[in-house]
């Protein structure tokens, strides 16, 4: 496996394979990776012939006030994990690189950047879309894998790769969970024992919402005061929002229906967790 740092020598890496017909896998990562991560990698080394994946925590993505000097960056212990799932390249650049002074170019995708966690990081997906357009530029992977965990940023970089006609498929993979229904993520090492045992509330409430779909119960309105009561009686996490909404435009829906999104948001202490099922 290549560790490759600059720009030039990835570019240079993709001339080579390129040259001889072989498909590009490409997944976009921040570090600290955990099964989920690996999940996306194990997808893209199922079906490509080459695999890379970046790992570059992206500062334009982070407000002023969050975790971007705190966020995990463990690089050793993520190659390691990434040599045992036969990665080709880890393509690890500096913030320098990939912001030189000077820059001045974001993507911004409208609308489906502005709800749900859109509302209350603004400029986030602008990041995301940035960071994302330009690792697209520099890998032109033949397929890009996201996890569906984070459903806005995949209706945001669905939407970008159709409107600037990216020519590359996006791949998007079930968020995998840890035995208690908790959605993995970087961010949940940060709870403590307490709110630890209480963070899978909100894949219960999730699924309880889906039974009480199942059953004929289609209000939004009423689904979303189910979600927000179970979430509030059964842990001590504040709620940010609960929102029912057409899994691709990301527009709210008063009627839950085939390829509804219902989205979560919520606080423990300072930890902000987020989780999304699709009925
Ligand atoms: P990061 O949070 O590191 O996540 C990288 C990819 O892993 C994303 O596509 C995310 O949805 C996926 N992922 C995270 N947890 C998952 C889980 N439990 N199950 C399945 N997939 C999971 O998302 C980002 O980084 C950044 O915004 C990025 C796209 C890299 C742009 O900077």
């Amino acid at each position: 496996m290549k560790i490759l740092r600059s720009i030039f020598s990835v570019q240079k890496y993709i001339k080579q394979v390129r040259g001889k017909n072989k498909t590009i896998g490409f997944v976009p990562t921040m570090g600290a990776l955990h099964q989920g991560h690996l999940k996306l990698v194990k997808e893209a080394r199922r079906e490509n012939a080459i695999v890379i994946v970046s790992i570059f925590v992206n500062p334009v993505q982070f407000g002023p006030s969050e975790d971007f000097k705190k966020y995990p960056r463990q690089i050793k212990q993520d190659s390691l994990l990434l040599d045992d799932e036969k990665v080709d390249v880890v393509f690890y650049p500096t913030v320098e690189m990939v912001y030189p002074r000077g820059y001045l170019t974001y993507v911004n995708v409208e609308s489906v950047s502005e709800g749900l966690c859109g509302a209350y990081r603004p400029g986030h997906f602008k990041g995301v879309a940035t960071v994302v357009a330009k690792l697209l530029n520099i890998i032109m992977p033949d397929a890009i894998y996201l996890g569906q965990k984070d459903g806005q940023q995949v209706a945001v970089l669905k939407r970008m790769v159709n409107d600037l006609n990216f020519p590359v498929k996006v791949k998007v993979v079930k968020t995998v969970r840890e035995k208690d229904g908790l959605a993995m993520s970087s961010r949940n090492r940060y709870l403590n024992d307490e709110e630890r045992q209480q963070a899978p509330v909100l894949w219960q409430a999730l699924r309880s919402a889906q039974d009480m779909i199942r059953s004929g119960e289609y209000n939004s309105g009423k689904v979303v005061t189910a979600i927000m009561t179970h979430i509030t009686e059964k842990s001590s996490a504040k709620v940010q929002y609960v929102c029912i909404v057409d899994k691709n435009t990301l527009e709210p829906l008063k009627e839950c229906r085939k390829d509804a999104m219902i989205a979560v948001a919520v606080y423990f202490g300072s930890t902000r967790l987020i989780d999304n099922i699709i009925i």
